[in-house]
This record gives structure tokens, C-alpha cells and sequence, in this order.
């Protein structure tokens, strides 16, 4: 009989060894290597046939015909732009988040939104019967006929069903619930997910079918096997927000056929989710006016301008050690302007604690919006207001100086479309283009300078 052999996998970052350890090599984490016995024969085979008949030769770069990828459209806005205008045929996309969040719902109203427009679409469900699906259907409203769903884990079976339906789109929800049977580990192993996606990306390509899996985020803020599927996939979409807010955001943080960091808003409703088309309208909507601590920034999510409100609490910490807590926004930034309003300023906030946050549950993570943050800081330090029609936009240096930022034109016009009248921005930035009528554009150069044009001194 042959020797079984066996290896041990990291569960976390997917490192590979021939004996147990208990601490990973790889990413440090204890305790995360489990034995998973190698799959044999068959799968390897399948995996790499060298010398096969679709080998293919190096051709000339200029000899390739370019085309422009078609692309299938949602009637979804915010989601086609997040994909970088539709999805792509044959593309591999991951759809990651916390459960619950609302995954499953986002892709069955895509997956019905695409079936209304008579494509054939397949949605796999690993997690769910198909009667429960079908309770969500209901609920979201769902009535086209060219919606197959299908309960199944065996990958085996789900590549029979595609290559027999020939869907248009595919959905395939949870990774971590399908499994290949000739790899021995439980279905959500690294093995599992690895060989599971490699599988599901050979059936897209070779089909031309689009193919969505969506993907647990363990506790630690990855998609289990993560590193490994982010490199694997073509495109990977995080669908995030706070489970008490209302408002969800999907994310893109690879993507082959687009540029990242595009961002879609929905809300979710009790008929499903619904598309916010004017996001800063809605992350304005609670905001304090006339609050001390309160500014507002114009910061670009991809490459769209939103405006987003910055809290700020500053009161005297009764410990030794002052707090510093930041939601929203990158926690080791608070420190830093906190550090230059005080050696800059002259602002004494080395005994204060610090609360920062942003507005309606948005992550923002460009150098842009220090100023906004330092300015809150000042404000409500000072327990002096702000300016309501003002927005603030800037990278803060270390030696207090404003630097200059991207695109700073879209943000003052979307600045302009919501009614603000000012935008206190770089100086370096003014150069070479106009203001539009109503908005009066003030550069400054230093933080100093900037709260003096937005506290009044
Ligand atoms: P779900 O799509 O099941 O999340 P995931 O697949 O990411 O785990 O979403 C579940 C949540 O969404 C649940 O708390 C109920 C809520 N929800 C609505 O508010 N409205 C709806 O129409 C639907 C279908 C779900
Ligand atoms: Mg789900």
C-alpha cells in the first residue's frame, strides 16, 4: 500500500511544513498548523498538465488584438462601479464580510436584477436550503424565471450543474462550505478554500462564466485561507459597515479589470438593499451644527469626492495616561496631529483624552483629511465651533505644514453642490484652475494659518 503522506497547514496564512510546530513561521500565530493529509494522484494531475494540447506559445504584443472587455451591467450603479464598470465574463470575483452583514442578500438581488434581463443564473447556496432562499427571494421581491438556485457543497456536483445549465452568472455562497472530496481536510480548511477557488477559477475561464464567491472574514479581519485567495481571485470586494447602522459599503481592494478603492453605498431596507447614489447627503444628514468638535471633509473614495463629518472629544483624562481612540480613521494619526497641535500650536493636549470619530460609520484612510481631524481637535479643545458651510481638506507634516492633495477640483465642486461656501485647502494646491461661482477657496500653508481662518484665531 503506498505511504499516506501527510503535511501540516498553517490555517491562517496557508504555510506548509512536513512536521508539526506550534508556532507558524510563516505569520507567528500559535497553535494555527493542523495536519491535512497531500491529495493524491488525481488531483495533482489535474492540476498541472504540462505539455497538454492548449499549451500555448509567446506571441507578439503587437500581434494581439486589443479589445475592449464586454461587460455585463447590473441595475445597480454603485455596483458596476465598484467592479470597474460591469462585471467581466469569466472573472473570479470574492465577496468578503462579517456574517451578516448582508452578503448573501446583495448577491441575490444582482443575481435576480440579472436574470430579469433573460440571463441564465445559477445561485449556489452551501449554506442555506434551497427553501430558505427562496424565503429571501420573497422578501427581496424576486420573481424571474431564469433563476436556478441549487443547495450544494460538493464542488464535484456544482461543476456538473454549470457545465450543464451554462448560466451567465454564477454565485457560489461561502467558500468555506464547499469541498473538493479527494482532499481529506473539512470543508473551510486552507486546503479546502485553496483548492476549491482554483477549481471554480478554471471553470470561469474555461467557461467565459463570471463566477462571485463569497467569503467569511474570520475574527481577525481576514477571509480565511486570506492571502492566499486575494491572489488567487481577479477581483476582491469587501462588503463592510456597522451592523446598527443602516448603511453598508462595498469596497474593492483588488481588481484586475478596475482601479481599487472604489467605493459603492447601499442601504439596507427591510425589502433588501437599496442604492445610495448621494452619499454625502446622507453622511451629512445628522450632523451638529454649530457643535464644537464637529468639521467637515472632502475626502475621495476612488474617484469620487464625498463629504463626511469628523467628531472630535476632547476632555481632560482623569488617569495617568490619556486616551486615544479613534474610529474611522487610522489610530495612529490622532497622535501624531495631536503632537503637532501641541508643539506647533502650542495647544497643551498631552493631559486630554481623545475620542475621534467619522460620522455615519465610513472608514476613511487618505492623508486628505488630517486637517479636518486637526482642526476637530483645536475645536473642540477650545470648545469653539466651526464654521457650518465650511469643509476642510488637507495633509497635515510634521512641521505643521499643509500639503498639497489629489483631485482637489471635484472635492470643492461637490463641496459647492451641497451648499458649503468655503474650502480651506493647500495653498499649493490653488494653481491653475478656478473655483466654481458661490465657493470661495482659501489655501493655506500652515495649521496655524488654518485655524485661524476656521476657529477665528
Ligand atoms: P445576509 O445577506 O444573510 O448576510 P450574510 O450573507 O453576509 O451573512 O443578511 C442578513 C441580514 O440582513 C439580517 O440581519 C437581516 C437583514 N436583511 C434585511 O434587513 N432586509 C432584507 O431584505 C434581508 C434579505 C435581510
Ligand atoms: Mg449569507
Amino acid at each position: 500500500m503506498a505511504k499516506r503522506k501527510t503535511k501540516f497547514v498553517c490555517q491562517e496564512c496557508g504555510y506548509e511544513s512536513a512536521r508539526w510546530m506550534g508556532k507558524c513561521p510563516g505569520c507567528n500565530n500559535w497553535n494555527t498548523l493542523v495536519e491535512e493529509i497531500e491529495a493524491s494522484g488525481s488531483a495533482g494531475k489535474h492540476t498541472f498538465n504540462i505539455g497538454s494540447k492548449s499549451a500555448g506559445k509567446p506571441e507578439k504584443i503587437t500581434a494581439i488584438e486589443s479589445q475592449k472587455e464586454p461587460r455585463i451591467t447590473t441595475a445597480m450603479k454603485e455596483f458596476n462601479r465598484v467592479l470597474g464598470g460591469g462585471i467581466v465574463p469569466g472573472s473570479l470575483v470574492l465577496i468578503g464580510g462579517d456574517p451578516g452583514i448582508g452578503k448573501s442578500t446583495l448577491l441575490l438581488q444582482i443575481a435576480s436584477q440579472l436574470a430579469d434581463k433573460q440571463l441564465n443564473v445559477l445561485y449556489i447556496s452551501g449554506e442555506e436550503s434551497t427553501r430558505q432562499t427562496k424565503l429571501r427571494a420573497d422578501r427581496l421581491g424576486v420573481t424571474s424565471d431564469l433563476l436556478y438556485v441549487l443547495s450544494e457543497t460538493n464542488l464535484f456536483d456544482i461543476a456538473k450543474q454549470i457545465e450543464e445549465i451554462k448560466p451567465s452568472f454564477v454565485v457560489v455562497d461561502s467558500i468555506q462550505t464547499i469541498f473538493r472530496e479527494e482532499i481529506s481536510s473539512a470543508p473551510g480548511s486552507v486546503s479546502q478554500v485553496r483548492e476549491s477557488t482554483s477549481e471554480l477559477m478554471k471553470l470561469a475561464k474555461s467557461n467565459g462564466i463570471p463566477i462571485f464567491i463569497v467569503g467569511h472574514v474570520t475574527k481577525e479581519g481576514s477571509i480565511a485561507g486570506p492571502r492566499l485567495l486575494e491572489h488567487m481571485v481577479d477581483a476582491v470586494l469587501y462588503f463592510e459597515g456597522e451592523r446598527h447602522h443602516s448603511y453598508r459599503i462595498l469596497r474593492g481592494v483588488k481588481n484586475r479589470f478596475g482601479s481599487t478603492n472604489e467605493m459603492g453605498i447601499f442601504e439596507m431596507k427591510e425589502e433588501g438593499l437599496r442604492e445610495v447614489m448621494n452619499p454625502s447627503e446622507i453622511f451629512l444628514e445628522e450632523r451638529s451644527q454649530g457643535a464644537a468638535g464637529s468639521t467637515v471633509v472632502a475626502s475621495m473614495e476612488g474617484t469620487r469626492p464625498v463629504l463626511v463629518e469628523i467628531q472630535a472629544l476632547i476632555s481632560p483624562s482623569s488617569f495617568g495616561n490619556p486616551r486615544r481612540m479613534a474610529t474611522g480613521v487610522d489610530n495612529n494619526r490622532v497622535p501624531l496631529l495631536m503632537a503637532v497641535l501641541e508643539k506647533r500650536v502650542g495647544l497643551m493636549l498631552q493631559n486630554q483624552d481623545a475620542y475621534i470619530k467619522v460620522a455615519g460609520g465610513v472608514k476613511l484612510d487618505e492623508p486628505a483629511i488630517d486637517l479636518a481631524i486637526a482642526v476637530s481637535i483645536a475645536s473642540s479643545f477650545r470648545d469653539q465651533p466651526t464654521k457650518g458651510e465650511d469643509i476642510f481638506v488637507g495633509e497635515v507634516g510634521l512641521t505643521g505644514e499643509i500639503r498639497r492633495v489629489s483631485r482637489i477640483e471635484q472635492r470643492v465642486q461637490e463641496a459647492a453642490k451641497l451648499g458649503f461656501k468655503r474650502v480651506i485647502c493647500p495653498k499649493k494646491n490653488l494653481d491653475g484652475w478656478t473655483a466654481p461661482k458661490g465657493i470661495e477657496v482659501i489655501g493655506v500653508d500652515t495649521v496655524q494659518e488654518a485655524l485661524k481662518v476656521g476657529l477665528g484665531q
